[in-house]
């Protein structure tokens, strides 16, 4: 983890009506590390996740990306800078092969400067690349789970596939929101090499998680979002410990 600050967030707020979904929400993400975002359902997570990523607008506040001040661009142009995410509710092609998934990433003019995934695909055929990209983050090459369309595909395989479409841009952050869940403990114990894989090559990872023990197990520093406020910030022993944490998951088993 460097101390290179990539993404920077400024006083996020966001109100849906009269519902403050979001209040004052500022911190830094460094180049390279692995940031968790906690907070129980409702908290504001993925609203967050949209503000950031041009989904929806904040009412309030910046975010740069770099040294850049990407707040208020379009989605397309934020994932051109390299700074994509996941879905929570998954979104693939449903009618469409699993590895046509890929095919419209991989058309994007990122992923053509920098020539597919790991520089393999500049000349090459993008269906092979497509391929290439699946069987990193775990489809069976051999098999014909990357021929299957999106829609078929277990849970696990969706999940996947929403953070393979993230590969496919060649990002320098993925804003993951909830990619455990919905799986049981081997697809997560199967998942969270491939997320140390992404950091180990250079990728910065912001991660959203409802479920804290598989979280803490890959990330380098955690949030903890309250009703769309920053509550705590540390360590992971540090947020487990804070007394507001502890509060705003009373009664859950997550802690
Ligand atoms: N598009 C929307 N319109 C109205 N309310 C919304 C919208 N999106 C989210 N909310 C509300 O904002 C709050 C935060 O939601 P969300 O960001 O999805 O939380 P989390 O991801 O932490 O579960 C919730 O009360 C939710 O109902
Ligand atoms: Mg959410």
């Amino acid at each position: 983890m460097s101390d290179t600050v990539i993404i920077s967030v400024k006083g996020i707020s966001k109100t849906f009506g009269g519902l403050k979904a979001l209040i004052d929400v500022s911190f830094d993400v460094f180049q390279g590390e692995i940031y968790g975002i906690i907070g129980p359902n409702g908290s504001g997570k993925t609203t967050l996740v949209n503000c950031i990523t041009g989904f929806i607008r904040p009412d309030k506040g910046h975010v740069r990306f770099r040294d850049e001040e990407i707040t208020q661009w379009p989605v397309h142009k934020i994932a051109g800078v390299g700074v994509t995410r996941t879905f929570q509710l998954m979104r693939p092609y449903y009618s469409l092969p699993a590895f046509k998934n890929l095919i419209i990433p991989l058309w994007s003019p990122r992923a053509k400067k920098y020539g597919g995934w790991r520089g393999g695909g500049r000349h090459g055929d993008r269906d092979t690349v497509a391929i290439d990209i699946l069987e990193e983050i775990g489809f069976e090459r051999e098999s014909r789970v990357p021929y299957k369309l999106a829609g078929t595909l277990p849970t696990g395989y969706q999940k996947r596939l929403e953070l393979a479409r993230c590969i496919a841009l060649r990002p320098d952050v993925i804003f993951c929101d909830e990619v455990f869940s919905g799986l049981s403990m081997s697809e997560i114990a199967g998942m969270i090499p491939l997320i140390e894989r992404l950091k180990m090559d250079g990728v910065t990872l912001v991660m959203i998680e409802h479920r804290l023990r598989e979280l803490f197990r890959v990330a380098d520093r955690i949030m903890a979002l309250n009703f769309g406020e920053k509550i705590a910030e540390g360590y992971y022993k540090d947020v487990i410990e804070d007394k507001r944490v502890k509060e705003a998951y009373l009664g859950s088993e997550e802690v």
